[in-house]
């Protein structure tokens, strides 16, 4: 499989392609919520970095539930040491500023995204579910980060977002070609359109909030 965030010209086209149509998301973020989020920094760093800590933690389920799936395994290992290398990169900017790493949250979107997913399919089947669930969280992210490293008025941040942006766009494509290669390729591309407008009604309806990534 070609391990397209590790190639620049690769990661330059997902970039200008999330730039046309911001990874299909059918909803783009509120305009407000980059303000919202950089009044406090505190917060929305926290929300950040536990959001790669929970990336980390799903491929290593992944990984337990599927340890036959030898791509799946060997694309998913680095992504472990790559999401949580984020978390770490999240909270040294936390401690730089000065700042603390608070407590998780609940996480709503998450949340409402999971009662989405099919469990009963077999086990192929299930794997492609959650894997165009981490696809839809990896272009929200990158969406998002987007947003930040366009709107946030601290100078190092929008570097920093944009960094993040780059990386999730990588992740986003990767869990596409795994879904497509456990699964059909017609039925994944139409089960991800789904997942897409099922998305776009879940951020339709809840709360903007500057406290939060999604
Ligand atoms: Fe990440
Ligand atoms: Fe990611």
């Amino acid at each position: 499989m070609n391990k397209g965030f590790e190639s620049g010209t690769m990661i330059k086209s997902y970039v200008q392609e999330a730039h046309k149509q911001v990874l299909g998301l059918q909803l783009p973020t509120d305009p407000r919520w980059a303000d919202l989020a950089q009044i406090s920094l505190e917060a929305i760093l926290t929300d950040h970095a536990y959001c790669e800590q929970k990336a980390a933690t799903a491929c290593i389920s992944l990984i337990q539930s599927y340890p036959d799936k030898e791509e799946l395994v060997k694309e998913l290992a680095p992504i472990v040491t790559e999401e949580w290398g984020h978390f770490r990169l999240v909270w040294a900017e936390l401690q730089k500023r000065g700042l603390k790493l608070g407590r998780q949250r609940k996480d709503e979107y998450v949340n409402k995204l999971l009662q989405f997913e099919n469990k009963t399919g077999d086990r192929d089947a299930r794997l492609v579910e959650k894997l165009l669930i981490c696809a839809l969280i990896e272009a929200r992210s990158c969406e998002r980060f987007r947003q930040l490293s366009l709107h946030i008025d601290d100078e190092h941040l929008k570097t920093f977002y944009h960094q993040f942006m780059v990386s999730e766009a990588g992740h986003y494509k990767l869990f596409i070609e795994l879904a497509t290669l456990y699964g059909d390729e017609k039925a994944v591309r139409t089960r991800w359109k789904a997942f897409l407008e099922y998305e776009a009604e879940v951020m339709r309806h809840m709360e903007v909030r500057g406290d939060r990534m999604h």
